[in-house]
């Protein structure tokens, strides 16, 4: 949706911003004090920013995270080889040497504040919680922290996120810091309070910024016709986002034009042991994913059988809520029913990544594949919450089922599309 903000925020160096910061320093506040700034998270005059080592700002207020000196009053941390931070902020964005994880606080400005404990934050610590956990129901509270989901062994990687932006979105600069490529700080909103209201969502689209993605009915998963959500943990009448009875994804952002922004593309990657499941795409890189209506069939593609599984083979069922009444031909699914945005549970077995993929998925806990606890992952228990059927090992599932997949025969010939 369109933000009171737009325009304001497009200068470059930081020299310039500098400048702009301590010309404007009285207007911005102001101009923003109706707009958009003060109804989000960070700007909120009641649970804003407020670092306990900066005194005389009210919560809420721009130099919680901008310093118009180097640093305030000589506040740690102390301004990278003495000068101001890129954007004037009160650390580096970013520590680019740092190919991969584990992350720790000072590689990342924002995990100043999003750490539970030990933060710069008054009081210490600010909890966050995974997907599944927030919007999902699930109760086991794996990581309570950003910077915990991203030290999770599959993670988004920060670094390759970082080169990937600068590549593609004019707003994102070379010190831009990779978080933000997914969220403008000035605009997200607290939606962990308020899960089952899209209006409050915390993200924008990379290649439209200046604006929140989701507060708009037309930037929901009611976009397309056939989206059903899936339950929320523990119960079969209510689903997400946070347990609601209501279920036709008008209040769910449209996470897959989101993730699109990026994953239209083949994204390079440079994490260790994570590889392409599909052959066919390069090295290096991960499958561009195709959502619609020729591409998978747990995107806009129509399945090929019923929900009921009434062949034999390979054919099998999809359970609830997929086949309740009324049952749709050709359901379109959220990246975000499989996928869990920073980062989820390390993994046993064969598999070099869990790919961000959630430990609850449809009110099934995602186990090992003879039980085990948290930490395990199980392919075909991960596709058995939404279906029946299993015609191989269980740790053998992802071989012939990914992304792009196609003409993967099943004990005979088969032609079309397995995903
Ligand atoms: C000075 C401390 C501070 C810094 C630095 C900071 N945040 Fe926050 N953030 C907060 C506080 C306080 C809240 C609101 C309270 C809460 O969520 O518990 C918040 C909330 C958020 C939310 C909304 C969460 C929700 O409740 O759904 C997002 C998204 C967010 N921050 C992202 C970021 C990103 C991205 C960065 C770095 C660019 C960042 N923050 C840096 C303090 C900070
Ligand atoms: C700003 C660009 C960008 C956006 C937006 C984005 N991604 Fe990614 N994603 C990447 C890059 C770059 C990689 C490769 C590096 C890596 O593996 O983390 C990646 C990797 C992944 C992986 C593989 C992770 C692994 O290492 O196994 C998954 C799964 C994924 N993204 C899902 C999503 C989902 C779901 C969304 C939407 C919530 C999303 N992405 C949004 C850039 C993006
Ligand atoms: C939660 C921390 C946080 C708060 C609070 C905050 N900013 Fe920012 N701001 C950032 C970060 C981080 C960047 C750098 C974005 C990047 O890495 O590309 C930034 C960048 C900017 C820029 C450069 C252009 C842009 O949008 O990227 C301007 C101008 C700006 N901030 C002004 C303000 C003003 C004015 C306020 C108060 C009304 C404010 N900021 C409050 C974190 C914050
Ligand atoms: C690839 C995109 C992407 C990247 C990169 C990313 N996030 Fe997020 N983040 C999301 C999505 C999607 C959500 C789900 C919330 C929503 O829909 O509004 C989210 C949620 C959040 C929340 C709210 C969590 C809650 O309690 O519900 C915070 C805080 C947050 N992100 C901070 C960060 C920080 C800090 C970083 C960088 C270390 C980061 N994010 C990087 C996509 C991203
Ligand atoms: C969150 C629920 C969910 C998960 C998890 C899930 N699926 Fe599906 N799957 C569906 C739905 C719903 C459809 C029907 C899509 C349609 O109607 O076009 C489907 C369709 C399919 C189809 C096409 C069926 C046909 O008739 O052509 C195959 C094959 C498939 N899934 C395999 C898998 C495998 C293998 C896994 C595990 C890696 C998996 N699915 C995980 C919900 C899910
Ligand atoms: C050797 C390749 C191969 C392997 C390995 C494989 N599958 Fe399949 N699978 C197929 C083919 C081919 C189909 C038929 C395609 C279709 O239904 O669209 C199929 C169909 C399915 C369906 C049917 C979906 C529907 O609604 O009709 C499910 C469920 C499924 N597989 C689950 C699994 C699970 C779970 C595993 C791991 C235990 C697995 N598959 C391993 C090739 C394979
Ligand atoms: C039905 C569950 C499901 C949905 C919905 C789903 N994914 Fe996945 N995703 C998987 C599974 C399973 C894998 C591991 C197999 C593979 O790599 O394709 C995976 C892997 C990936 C990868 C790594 C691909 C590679 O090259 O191996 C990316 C990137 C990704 N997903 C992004 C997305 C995006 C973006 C969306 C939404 C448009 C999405 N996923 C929707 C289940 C899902």
């Amino acid at each position: 949706m369109k933000s009171e903000l737009k325009g304001k925020n497009s200068h470059k160096a930081t020299n310039s911003f500098l400048l702009l910061f301590f010309c404007t320093g009285i207007l911005l506040p102001l101009e923003a004090a109706g707009g958009s700034y003060t109804q989000s998270a960070h700007g909120d005059s009641g649970g804003g920013v407020a670092r306990s080592s900066v005194t005389g700002y009210a919560a809420g207020n721009c130099s919680h995270c901008h310093e118009q000196h180097a640093s305030v009053d000589g506040e740690e941390p102390l301004p990278v080889s003495g000068d101001a931070s890129p954007f004037a902020v009160f650390s580096d964005g970013f520590n680019d040497s740092v190919q991969f994880g584990p992350y720790v606080m000072t590689d990342n400005f924002c995990f100043y504040c999003h750490v539970s404990s030990g933060g710069l934050q008054n009081g210490g610590g600010i909890n966050n919680y995974q997907y599944s956990n927030t919007f999902g129901g699930y109760t086991t509270n794996w990581v309570t922290d950003i910077l915990g989901a991203f030290n999770l062994t599959s993670y988004h990687n920060l670094y390759d996120i970082q080169n990937f932006a600068e590549s593609k979105f004019s707003f994102f600069k070379q010190s831009s810091n990779p978080c933000v490529a997914c969220h403008n700080p000035h605009l997200a909103k607290n939606r962990k309070d308020h899960p089952s209201d899209a209006d409050y969502t915390t993200i924008s689209k990379p290649s439209d910024h200046d604006n929140l993605w989701g507060d708009a009915a037309n930037e929901r998963m009611s976009n397309y016709t056939s989206y059903r959500p899936p339950y929320y943990y523990g119960s079969t009448s209510t689903y997400e986002p946070g347990g609601v009875v209501l279920h036709d994804g008008s209040l769910q952002t449209d996470y897959n034009a989101f993730c699109l922004d990026c994953h239209q593309y083949e994204v390079p990657v440079s994490t260790p042991g994570v590889t392409s499941m599909n052959p066919n795409t390069t090295n290096g890189y991960l499958t561009a994913i195709d959502w619609g209506s020729s591409g998978d069939m747990h995107g806009e593609r129509a399945r090929l059988f019923g929900v009921g599984g009434n062949a034999t083979g390979c054919i099998g069922t999809i359970i609830a809520p997929y086949n309740t009444a009324p049952v749709q031909n050709n359901y379109v699914l959220s990246c975000l029913d499989c996928h869990d945005p920073h980062g989820s549970i390390l993994t046993t077995g064969n598999r070099p990544s869990t790919y961000l993929l959630r430990k609850e998925v449809n009110n099934n806990k995602v186990d090992g594949c003879s039980g085990g606890g948290e930490q395990y992952f199980c392919e075909s228990d991960f596709c058995f919450s939404c279906h029946t059927n299993s015609h191989a090992g269980p740790q053998g599932c992802f071989g012939c089922h990914y992304h792009g997949g196609e003409n993967i025969n099943c004990g005979g010939p088969w032609t079309g599309p397995n995903f």
